[in-house]
Parts: structure tokens; C-alpha cells; sequence
């Protein structure tokens, strides 16, 4: 792993210049992503400013141009008609205000009017390297390059640490007024969500108080990026926990949650219905997003970071890493919070192959397999050894994934296998592979697994229990690797 010096990490970019040689050496890597959002060059991290305005879909990431190290944060923007096929849109928010002089990091957007408006965080650092976060907006210019406010909506708050940040604004339609959640931390290193509200977006915002969530005082130590959305009239609320470790989830310290309530802006309270579920089974999702201007009172769209804050990924030695996760659509079946990938996917489908326990390089996978304990194991070798196993245990009603027999290991200090315990029995598994991600949806989407995987040449085959089914689909392409910054 390369050593960075904050100078380095730190580096403003001035040109375009002086990372087009960074692109030129990653474009032709084999695990260059086919149809995932990725970073232009370096790294790539949590979504931002999702949202649809105008008839186009924007989206932005979290972007270090230097490589694949967390640094200078940018926003990169991409923008999509259908949040499938995306096109690289060039940089969005730069680090280049006293505001933000370290970083423009994590936020989301709202489409008002004429106007996509974008709420981020100015990470603002003084020589001591003293943190004071900012939230601040920009407007989206007739460009498409967002013009900032000269000043910050608001500042920190005294009553809680330097951990405060990811603005997410949501308009109450009952309430006829904005609200800006921020994820945060208190003095007791506990952590929060703050509330901000407003009549309009761009001005007169003021502490509305703390989110309150009976039962989670205690849980967690930073609630980064935190997100809530109504889904058939019921408050989904998520946040990714950090600094703690949850049953289940290995030696990770960092996750992302959902809760099914009822978000009560009087109050400020969230009831949970139930206890947290994790939004994802698998090694690597996090800081994930929905969509703003959706519109749709019964589902909402949903986008993730394939990526973990202190996770370090074989791509490292390339110089870049990190993806977006493909584009989710979530809706509630019984009360139950159901995932499945965007609507229209399926037309990305190229061939059909007769199932020889071949695996192209990028595909999707739908198995059906046989009732009782079963097995379906991706990226074995063509003699059926190695690979990500998954073994589906009946009476537990449990699959565990195990990625110890891949060529390529990572992270194993956090733990290589993960169980993703079901509701009933397993029936059918859906899996988008890309050239270094792998995302799973059981049963129709009651559990999702996602991972970066890293598969070697002899590496690109499956195997499955007798009697299970398997169909396999090349898939074309959807996003173009190419230099716009
Ligand atoms: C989550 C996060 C956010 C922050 C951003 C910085 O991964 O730590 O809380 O705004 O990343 O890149």
C-alpha cells in the first residue's frame, strides 16, 4: 500500500491537465467497471446530489483525483436519462472557497423550479488542521456548473463534536417546509442526526433540534450521511454507523442501517416499527443515497458506495478505486422493505447462454435452486474449486458467503465470510457481476449482498447444487470510461 503525505492527499487540481495521464493508465485495467458509475481517476466514494431535474437524472461522488486515498474531496458529476446508461459530466463541486478549503464532501440535491440546488458539506480545516464543518448550497448554472452561495446556511453547533456533515434536505409537503437532516456526533461520542428547517431553501435556516429515535441513543458513534424517504405512507430513515461493530458484521466498524417509522416533524421524532435492519448483507455498501424528486409516493430510488470508509481494495496498486453501486429501486411488500435494481435494467441484456457454468466477465445471473440446503459458488475455477461460496442452510434460513478461496484477498482483517440470514426459505437469487463488483438480490429482493470482487483469469465460473437452475446474460455496456473533467 502507497504511503501519502497530506500534502500530497491534499494536492488542489488546477488542470486537467495534470491527471489525464492518470486516466490513460487505469482505462485499460480489467477491472474497469462496464456498466457502474467509477471515478474518472482516483477514488470515488459516497453518491451525492441524486436527484431528477428537468428531465435528466444527476448524480455526483465523492472524488479524490490523486489516486486511490481519501483526500481533497470533489464532487464528480454524471448524469443519466434512465439511471442505467450514465455519461461522465465533469466535476462538480471543487474545494475552492475558505469554506471548504479541504474538501466539498458529502450532500444532496433538490429540484426546485428551474433550479437543481445542491447541498453539501464545506469541510474547512485552519493551519492546525482544526475541523469546522460547514453546510452550504450551490445552484446549478444553465452550464450545468453549479454556482455557490457565498456563504454557509448554517454553521456547527457547539453542543456537538467536529463530526458534523451530509446535509439531506426533504420538502413536507404538510408542513410546507424544508428540512435539512445532518448526520452528527455528540461530546459523548454518541451519534446523532441534527435538524435544520427553513420556509425557503436558499435562506432563514435555523436549528429545528436533534432527531430523537427511541431506542438508538446509544447506537453507533457517528451517523454519517444519514437519508429519509416516505415509501406507501410509511418514514424509512437510514444512516451509515461508524466507530462501532454490530452483531453479524464481523470486525467492520462501519455499516448502513434502515428503520420503518413514523417521522413526526413536530416532535422531531422517528418511531421505529421495529429494530434496524442492514440495508445490505455484503462486505462492501455504504453512505448510500436516495433520490430526491422521485415522485412516487410507493417506491423510491436508492444508490450506493461499493466501499467501506477503511477498507483498502487490490485496485490501490492501479491508483484508483471504488464504484457506485447499480441503481435500486425500493418499495414495501407486507410492510417488508423489498430491493430490487432499477426498472428497465433487463434491457442491458445482450445474450443468453445455455448455462455451461461459465461466467463473462460482466453479466447477470438469475438461480433458482432446489428446496433445502443448497449451494450456488461464483468465480470458481473451471474445476469447481475456489471462488465466493454460497452455502444456503434450511434450518437456519441463512446463506453465508465465504470469499476465502478468491485468488485475490482484502480486507481479511475485517472478515471474508458474512451470513445473510432470509425470512423464509430461499427461492431465487439475482446476481449483477461488473469487471470488479458482484450484487445479489434474494428472493426477489428481500436481502441484498453487494461486494467489490477481484476475479483472476481462471476465476470465471460457477457451480450450483443438482437440481438448481441457472440462466446467464452477457450484458453491453452503459457507461463510457472517458476523460471529462
Ligand atoms: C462518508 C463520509 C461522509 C463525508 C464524506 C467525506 O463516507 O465520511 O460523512 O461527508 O465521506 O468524503
Amino acid at each position: 500500500m502507497r504511503e501519502w503525505t497530506r500534502e500530497e492527499r491534499y494536492r488542489v487540481l488546477h488542470s486537467a491537465d495534470e491527471i489525464v495521464g492518470l486516466h490513460d493508465s487505469i482505462v485499460s485495467s480489467d477491472y474497469r467497471q462496464k456498466y457502474h458509475v467509477q471515478p474518472v481517476t482516483g477514488l470515488s466514494s459516497d453518491p451525492n446530489g441524486f436527484g431528477y431535474h428537468k428531465g435528466v437524472w444527476h448524480l455526483y461522488y465523492q472524488w479524490c483525483p490523486w489516486g486511490a486515498v481519501h483526500g481533497l474531496k470533489y464532487w464528480y458529476h454524471v448524469t443519466s436519462e434512465d439511471l442505467i446508461h450514465w455519461t461522465n459530466a465533469g466535476v462538480g463541486l471543487k474545494p475552492d472557497t475558505f469554506y471548504d478549503n479541504r474538501g466539498t464532501h458529502s450532500g444532496s440535491a433538490f429540484s426546485s423550479g428551474d433550479d437543481l440546488y445542491l447541498f453539501y458539506t464545506g469541510n474547512h480545516r485552519d493551519d492546525d488542521w482544526v475541523r469546522t464543518p460547514y453546510t452550504c448550497a450551490a445552484k446549478l448554472g444553465k452550464d450545468g456548473k453549479p454556482v455557490k452561495l457565498p456563504e454557509p446556511l448554517f454553521g456547527p453547533r457547539d453542543e456537538y463534536s467536529e463530526h458534523q456533515r451530509d446535509p439531506k434536505i426533504v420538502y413536507v409537503e404538510d408542513k410546507k417546509k424544508y428540512f435539512i437532516f445532518i448526520g452528527a456526533q455528540n461530546l459523548d461520542l454518541k451519534g446523532r442526526a441534527l435538524i435544520y428547517e427553513s420556509d425557503d431553501l436558499l435562506e432563514g435556516w435555523s436549528f429545528a433540534g436533534e432527531l430523537k429515535v427511541p431506542g438508538f441513543e446509544s447506537f453507533g458513534g457517528m451517523w454519517e450521511c444519514p437519508c429519509i424517504v416516505k415509501i406507501g405512507g410509511k418514514d424509512i430513515l437510514i444512516f451509515s454507523p461508524q466507530y462501532t461493530k454490530l452483531p453479524g458484521r464481523g470486525e467492520s466498524t462501519n455499516h448502513n442501517i434502515y428503520l420503518i417509522g413514523n417521522m413526526d416533524y413536530d416532535t422531531l421524532t422517528f418511531t421505529p416499527d421495529g429494530d434496524y435492519q442492514f440495508l445490505d448483507f455484503g462486505f462492501d455498501f455504504y453512505a448510500a443515497q436516495f433520490a430526491a424528486n422521485v415522485n412516487d409516493p410507493d417506491k423510491a430510488i436508492l444508490i450506493g458506495w461499493i466501499g467501506l470508509p477503511d477498507n483498502h481494495y487490490p485496485t490501490e496498486e492501479e491508483d484508483w478505486e471504488g464504484s457506485m453501486s447499480i441503481v435500486r429501486e425500493l418499495r414495501l411488500v407486507d410492510g417488508k422493505l423489498v430491493q430490487n435494481p432499477v426498472e428497465g435494467i433487463e434491457g442491458l441484456r445482450d445474450e443468453k447462454l445455455d448455462g455451461d457454468g461459465t461466467l463473462p466477465t460482466f453479466c447477470e445471473l438469475i438461480a433458482e435452486v432446489p428446496d433445502g440446503d443448497s449451494d450456488f459458488n461464483l468465480f470458481t475455477k473451471a474445476d469447481g474449486s475456489g471462488g465466493m461460496t454460497m452455502h444456503y442452510d434450511a434450518a437456519q434460513k441463512t446463506v453465508r458467503v465465504d470469499r476465502r478461496g478468491m485468488d485475490k484477498r482484502f480486507n481479511e482483517q475485517v472478515g471474508e465470510v458474512l451470513d445473510v440470514p432470509l425470512t423464509g426459505p430461499l427461492k431465487n437469487i439475482r446476481v449483477l457481476i461488473d469487471r470488479c463488483s458482484v450484487e445479489i438480490f434474494f428472493n426477489d429482493g428481500e436481502a441484498t449482498f453487494t461486494s467489490h470482487i477481484y476475479p483472476t483469469d481462471s476465476e470465471h465460473n460457477y457451480t450450483i447444487t443438482e437440481g438448481g437452475k441457472v440462466t446467464v446474460y452477457t450484458l453491453k455496456p452503459s457507461v463510457i470510461d472517458d476523460f471529462v473533467v
